[in-house]
C-alpha cells in the first residue's frame, strides 16, 4: 500500500502543474496588452529605493505621469530625475510618511491636483519593513516595565506594513472609484478590453511571509499576512459592490441592451504583490531590529534572490489579483495546507 505522504505528494504536485499552466496561459494572453498601456497617472509609495523605485522605471518607460512619494525626499528626486530621462511625461515628488494618516491624505490631494483631469488610475503600496532577529530578544526579562524599545519595534512593524496600506484604502478608494466611473462613463465596453487592462489600481506588496512561516521574522510574518486577510476581503467587497450597481443598470436600462453595455461598471482592482527573497534592496538595513542582531541569529541565503528591477517588471506585466513570485511558492502554499511539518521544516533550514 502506498504511503499517505506520497498520495499527498503527487496530488500536490499535480495541482501546481495544473495551477501553473493555468496561470502561464492567462499570463501571456494579458501581458501584450498590459504592457502597451498608455496614459497612466500613478501614485507610488515607497518609492525611494528597492521595488518601488524600479516600478517608477517600468512607468516612466510607458510615458506615464507618476507620483512618487517616501520619506527620504534627496532619494526621491533621484529617481525622479532618471524617470524623465526614461521617458514619464511628468513626475511629482511628496515627502511622505507613510504611517501619518494626514500625510497620507496630502498625498491623495497633491496627487489629484497634479494629475491632467484629476484621475489617479494606480495606486502602489510598496513601502515596508522587515524585522531579523528571532521574537525572543523582544522579551520582557522578568520583572522588567519598561521595554520600551521592544513596544516600539512590534508597533512600527506593524504601523507600516499593516495599518498604513489600510489606511491608504481608505484614504485613496474614493478617488479610485471616481476614476472607475468616469472610465465606464466615457467608454463602450465593447471597446475598452480586459478589466485589469483598464480598470483603475490599487496593489499593496506584501510577502511569501505573510503567506508562509518563517523563523526570526514572526513579526513580518504576522505583519504581512494581515495585509492578505484585509485585501483579499475587500477585493471581494469591491466585486460585489459592482455587481450590485450592475444589477441597478439593468433595472434602469433592460430595454436598451446596447446602452446598457456601453454604461456597465467598472471595479477598482485590488492586487497584493507576494516575492520571495529580492536582494538588493534596503530592506535588511532599515530592520525595525537592526540594532539588536547579534552573530549566530539566523540568516537567509540571498542567493537564488531575484532582482527589484524583476519584480517591477512582473509587477506591470502581469495582472493577477495575487501575484507571487516566483510562481512556484504557490506550490509550497498548497503543499502547507496539507502537510504543514514539511514547509515549517523546509523553513527551519532555509533561516539557519
Ligand atoms: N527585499 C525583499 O527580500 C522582499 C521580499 C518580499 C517582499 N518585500 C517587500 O517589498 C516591498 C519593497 O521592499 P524593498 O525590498 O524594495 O525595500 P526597500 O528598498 O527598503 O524599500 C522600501 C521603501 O519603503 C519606504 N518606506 C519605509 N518606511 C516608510 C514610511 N514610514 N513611510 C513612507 N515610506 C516608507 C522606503 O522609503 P523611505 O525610507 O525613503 O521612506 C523605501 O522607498 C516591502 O513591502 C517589502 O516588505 C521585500
Amino acid at each position: 500500500m502506498l504511503p499517505w505522504t506520497l498520495i499527498i505528494g503527487v496530488v500536490a504536485a499535480t495541482v501546481l502543474v495544473l495551477v501553473t499552466l493555468v496561470r502561464v496561459h492567462a499570463r501571456h494572453k494579458l501581458r501584450r496588452l498590459l504592457s502597451s498601456r498608455r496614459d497612466q497617472h500613478v501614485v507610488l509609495l515607497g518609492a525611494s529605493s528597492g521595488v518601488g523605485e524600479h516600478l517608477a522605471y517600468e512607468y516612466a518607460m510607458r510615458g506615464a505621469h507618476i507620483v512618487l512619494a517616501a520619506r527620504r525626499a534627496d532619494r526621491l528626486e533621484r529617481v525622479k530625475s532618471h524617470c524623465l530621462d526614461l521617458g514619464a511625461a511628468a513626475v511629482l515628488t511628496v515627502s511622505t510618511d507613510a504611517t501619518n494618516v494626514a500625510a497620507l491624505r496630502n498625498l491623495r490631494d497633491e496627487s489629484v491636483n497634479f494629475f491632467p483631469d484629476g484621475h489617479i488610475n494606480a495606486v502602489v503600496y510598496c513601502a515596508g519593513i522587515l524585522n531579523v532577529c528571532p521574537f525572543d530578544v523582544l522579551l520582557d526579562a522578568p520583572g522588567q516595565e519598561n521595554n520600551e524599545q521592544a513596544t516600539r519595534i512590534v508597533d512600527r512593524m506593524f504601523n507600516i506594513n499593516a495599518l498604513a496600506p489600510i489606511h491608504l484604502a481608505r484614504i485613496f478608494l474614493p478617488a479610485l472609484r471616481a476614476t472607475a466611473d468616469h472610465i465606464a462613463a466615457t467608454t463602450d465596453v465593447r471597446e475598452r478590453g480586459p478589466v485589469p487592462v483598464v480598470a483603475p489600481s490599487l496593489t499593496v506588496i506584501s510577502s511569501v511571509a505573510g503567506l508562509l512561516p518563517a523563523p526570526s521574522r514572526a513579526l513580518y510574518c504576522s505583519s504581512k499576512a494581515a495585509m492578505h486577510g484585509f485585501f483579499d476581503s475587500l477585493r471581494i467587497e469591491e466585486q460585489r459592490r459592482v455587481a450590485n450597481l450592475t444589477k441597478a443598470h439593468d433595472v434602469r436600462l433592460d430595454a436598451d441592451v446596447d446602452r446598457h453595455l456601453a454604461y456597465a461598471p467598472l471595479p477598482v482592482q485590488i492586487r497584493l504583490v507576494a516575492p520571495g527573497t529580492i536582494g538588493g534592496t534596503d530592506l535588511r538595513q532599515t530592520a525595525a531590529d537592526a540594532s539588536l542582531w547579534r552573530e549566530g541569529f539566523p540568516q537567509v541565503s540571498n542567493k537564488a534572490a531575484m532582482t527589484p528591477e524583476f519584480v517591477a517588471k512582473e509587477m506591470f506585466m502581469q495582472s493577477e489579483d495575487v501575484l507571487v513570485l516566483p510562481t512556484w511558492y504557490w506550490g509550497a502554499v498548497a503543499i502547507r495546507s496539507v502537510a504543514p511539518g514539511l514547509i515549517d521544516f523546509m523553513a527551519s533550514k532555509k533561516y539557519k
